[in-house]
């Protein structure tokens, strides 16, 4: 017995020291770790070997306390199964034993946090001593709420602290994920005096792990156009993961090294009367910078960095020197740009005015100052009748007298223009305008519209007068730059001739009118009567305006009144020999036609008629009237 006990004893101590790798003949395999999510089932395999059978072991569960010592959970041998009372695992774990390929399977359910433990497998033969295996297990959970947060506030550039960048947040994670931030793509790490992360960890009641990150920066002007994120990484079973957060962005207020002051509009020249627009902006954003423009002595605020200055003069031309002033820094800058306003003076026309005698020549000049090149055209009604600072009338009439104006133009500058008239007027005695209508005709009680346009200078008086001189008011009078109009309206009472007579100091001129009344008897007569009557006023008319108005008309009048002797005498001799045929019969008849016919020949060429009517009237001389044909 004793020998026994001692061999039984010194194989113990044999197995204690030298472990049962050695000497045991039961062995145990087992993974390091097992990974699973929280809430999910584990499975915990041990694989043993033993020459033993089933029936000869004993297997054993254990989880590992903080302090080190083991914790069973789970006990069996050939008789008994049984999972230990009052543990966590109690209610929540299965053992399967598969004796053919020596597997020992654990199945934990429900994975709790606090399962993350060391499990140990043990297998003991009642022959061959024991061994024991260990596993990890490892729970996970991912991470959720993840969020980030921005500064809204602007944040100076190049101040001496470093400035609050934005705050990064996520929570419920297992193990405790890790936020990295990154800059335009580049993570960022601490750098002492330039970037700062501070990271905070909280343990929800879960157990569960909330990560915080804020990031604190120098920051630089460059950094308003930086992008920043933050990046979440987290253990998964069998991995890493990874999660980004949108991308914020950070207002920048940097200073202002220069300012630039231009003239926005107009583009191009400026001319006087037009509205300048300044512009006036620093390189930097910083929102407490005062802009003022200064010119001579006048100083100028601004409002949204512009200044409108209106209807400007060629005063305004000269230097315009914005400054920009930081409220924070008291710092000056200045910028400047030159500004010159165009300018067209009145222009000015000498003579003021002029008179001009019949045929007279005089010349006239038109000049403006300007700060550009001009042009100079002088327009008559309308048309352009000459170019360039003189105008010169030659050969003075009455067609020459007018309104002239000058017209001055910038051509680089569109709508620089001025202008001033110049009143053209021509001597001479009045000249009345032979107006379409002299001969009315009217039913009586009608009225008819007498006009009288004279030109003349000085302007003609005119007056109205009857063939029995009674003189007529006239029912208008006008007076314009180089005629007189006058109207008389006057209602038809009976035939009648009116004058209209003009004079000034030069001499007189005069216009007949002739108005004829018709009387209304029927409707066919009325309209004979009226073409006949139009005929003879007409010729007379004709006869009557050319004799007082050229002295060619006077030989045109010597014709006529040949041709009426002509006619008469014609008319006489004709009569004679009607008579002196009646006396002497019809034996004379042969040389009355000869005779007849060579006179008729004559009042053809007279009259211009067709020889129709001449032959006619030959051949049947005795026949009267032809008209009756
Ligand atoms: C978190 O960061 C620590 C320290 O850099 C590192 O050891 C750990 O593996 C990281 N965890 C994850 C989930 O990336
Ligand atoms: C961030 O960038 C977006 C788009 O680029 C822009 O609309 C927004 O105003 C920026 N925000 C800040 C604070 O700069
Ligand atoms: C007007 O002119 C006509 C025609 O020349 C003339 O007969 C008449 O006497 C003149 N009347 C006056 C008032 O001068």
């Amino acid at each position: 017995m004793d020998t026994r006990l001692s061999v039984s004893l010194l194989a113990g101590l044999v197995i204690l020291l030298h472990g049962f790798t050695a000497w045991a003949a039961v062995e145990v395999n087992m993974e390091d770790r097992v990974e699973v999510f929280k809430g999910e089932t584990a499975q915990i395999t041990c694989m043993f070997t033993s020459d033993d059978g089933i029936g000869a072991l004993t297997i054993q569960w254990f989880y590992v306390l903080k302090t080190g010592e083991k914790q069973s959970i789970y006990y069996q041998d050939a008789t008994v199964q049984s999972v230990e009372r009052g543990t966590q695992f109690t209610d929540r774990i299965s053992v399967n034993v598969t004796a053919a390929t020596g597997e020992v399977l654990l199945t934990v359910n429900d994975v709790q946090l606090k399962d993350q433990l060391e499990f140990i497998c043990l297998v003991m033969s009642l022959t061959d001593g024991f061994s024991e295996g260990r596993t990890k297990l490892l729970v996970f959970e991912r991470p959720d709420y993840l969020s980030i947060e921005g500064v809204q506030t602007g944040i100076y550039a190049n101040e001496d602290t470093l400035s609050r960048i934005g705050f990064c947040e996520v929570k419920n994670g297992f193990p405790k994920p890790n936020i990295t931030w990154y800059r335009n793509n580049t993570p960022l790490q601490a750098v002492p005096d330039a970037i700062k992360v501070v990271h905070s960890t909280t343990t929800e009641s879960s157990g569960l792990f909330s990560v915080s990150s804020e990031l604190s920066l120098k920051v630089m002007k460059e950094d308003k156009d930086a992008q920043f994120y933050c990046e979440v990484t987290y253990l998964v079973p069998g991995g890493t993961k990874m999660i980004e957060t949108n991308l914020i962005n950070i207002t920048v207020y940097y200073p202002s090294t220069a300012v630039h002051v231009w003239v926005e509009s107009p583009k191009g020249k400026i001319k006087e009367g037009d509205s300048i627009t300044f512009h006036c902006h620093g390189n930097g954003n910083t929102p407490s910078s005062v802009y003022t423009i200064k010119h001579n002595d006048n100083e100028y605020g601004l409002e949204n960095n512009m200044l409108v200055l209106e209807n400007v003069t060629r005063r305004h031309s000269g230097i315009y020197e914005c400054t920009s002033m930081d409220m924070e820094t008291y710092e000056e800058l200045l910028g400047n740009t030159t500004v010159f306003v165009n300018y067209l003076d009145s222009a000015v026309v000498l003579p003021t005015k002029m008179e001009l005698d019949q045929g007279e020549e005089m010349t006239a000049t038109c000049n403006a100052l300007s700060s550009l090149q001009t042009h100079t055209a002088w327009f008559k009604d309308g048309q352009e009748v000459s170019v360039g600072h003189t105008l010169r009338l030659k050969d003075a009439t009455f067609d020459l007298a007018g309104t002239y104006t000058c017209v001055v133009t910038v051509p680089e500058i569109d709508g620089m223009e001025k202008m001033q008239p110049l009143r053209v007027n021509v001597k001479g005695a009045p000249e009345i305008m032979k107006p379409e209508q002299t001969d009315f005709e009217e039913s009586l009680a009608n009225k008819v519209d007498l006009t009288c346009q004279v030109r003349g200078f000085p302007a003609p008086d005119v007056i109205w007068t009857t063939s029995d001189g009674k003189v007529l008011e006239p029912t208008s009078h006008t007076e314009e730059e180089d005629s007189v109009y006058s109207v008389l309206s006057m209602a038809v009472t009976s035939d009648l001739t009116t004058f209209c007579n003009a004079t000034n100091k030069y001499g007189a001129d005069a216009l007949t009118f002739n108005i004829k009344a018709i009387v209304h008897t029927t409707a066919a007569a009325t309209t004979t009567t009226s073409t006949s009557a139009t005929t003879s006023t007409s010729t007379t008319t004709r006869t009557s305006v050319l004799s007082t108005s050229t002295e060619s008309s006077g030989v045109i009048i010597a014709v006529i009144i040949i041709c009426i002797l002509l006619l008469a005498i014609l008319g006489s001799v004709l009569y004679f020999l009607y008579k002196k045929g009646k006396i002497c019969g019809r034996s004379g008849k042969q040389d009355l036609t000869k005779e007849k016919s060579s006179k008729d020949n004559i009042v053809v060429e007279m009259k211009s008629d067709n020889t129709e009517d001449a032959v006619l009237l030959g051949v049947n001389g005795e026949k009267l009237p032809y008209s009756s044909q």
